[in-house]
């Protein structure tokens, strides 16, 4: 794992639009995209780059982590409408080519399959952008998920549903299932990049980072990632024991080693 610990959220989104920004400069890139509020300043700051710098994403593709179950496509807070409202309408990334699972599949296991498949014929994930939830969750893999899993239906915690009601009009109205990537399938990203902002945050982040490694604490098995970036800003990293050393790491980075 890399931590970076940025002054600010638009610091850290700076870093996160960095990475993207190498990948998609490389080659064709298959994106793993997240929704939620941590990656929105990211979004912005690559739309910032589509349009004043020339940044193109013609030449890719993208999938998201995750879907709640039942809730139409045209529904303003579906997942499906989200991020091509928050991001991927405002760059040159296809339409076509932006992909999430079905949450209204008449066959909502069938549809989970599909979308491991799709996922896996499309070439995998190059990168893969994570917030993280207060409880540790990324995607919607909750406390207690297989580390191993694969796409799947998973029911949410009250807490995440109280988190995210929010973007509904009342808590009741936060769809009580989910169809999500697996660990085991966020896991096969070749690059994750995982971004964390806010006070909120600290407790999740440092248990990710410096706690054992523990299906309590999903996002523990960015652990096992060869190659994990974390993103985060002062006030997600106060719990951080080590983090005299991560900062004494990025200031001393190789000029040649990229994130
Ligand atoms: C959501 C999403 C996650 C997200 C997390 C944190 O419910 N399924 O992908 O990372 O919870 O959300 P936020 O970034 O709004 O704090």
């Amino acid at each position: 794992m890399e931590i970076v610990i940025a002054p600010d959220e638009q610091a850290a989104a700076n870093v996160v639009a960095d990475v993207f920004e190498q990948h998609l400069r490389s080659g064709p890139t298959v994106l793993g995209l997240a929704t939620g509020s941590s990656p929105l300043r990211t979004y912005a700051e690559l739309i910032r780059r589509h349009r004043e710098e020339g940044l193109s994403f013609a030449q890719a593709g993208a999938f998201l982590l995750d879907e709640y179950v039942g809730l139409p496509r045209s529904h303003p807070e579906s997942y499906f409408s989200v991020i091509r409202r928050e991001f991927t309408d405002h760059v040159d990334l296809d339409p076509d080519r932006v992909h999430s699972p079905h949450g209204e599949a008449e066959d909502v296991a069938a549809e989970a399959i599909a979308y491991d498949r799709a996922i896996a014929e499309a070439g995998g994930v190059d990168v893969q952008l994570l917030g993280i939830g207060t409880d540790g969750h990324i995607g919607f893999n909750e406390p207690i998920s297989s580390l191993t899993s694969r796409t799947r239906v998973k029911t949410l915690t009250e807490q995440t549903r109280k988190d995210n009601a929010r973007f509904f009009s009342s808590q009741e109205e936060v769809p009580r299932h989910v169809l999500t990537q697996g660990l085991g399938t966020i896991g096969e990203a070749r690059h994750v990049v995982l971004v964390a902002t806010g006070a909120a945050k600290a407790a999740a982040v440092a248990a990710m980072v410096e706690g054992p490694l523990a299906a309590l604490s999903p996002a523990s098995s960015l652990q096992l990632h060869p190659h994990a970036t974390i993103v985060v800003d002062e006030a997600a990293a106060t719990a951080l024991n080590l983090a005299d050393y991560y900062r004494f790491a990025l200031a001393h980075k190789p000029s040649w080693q990229q994130f």
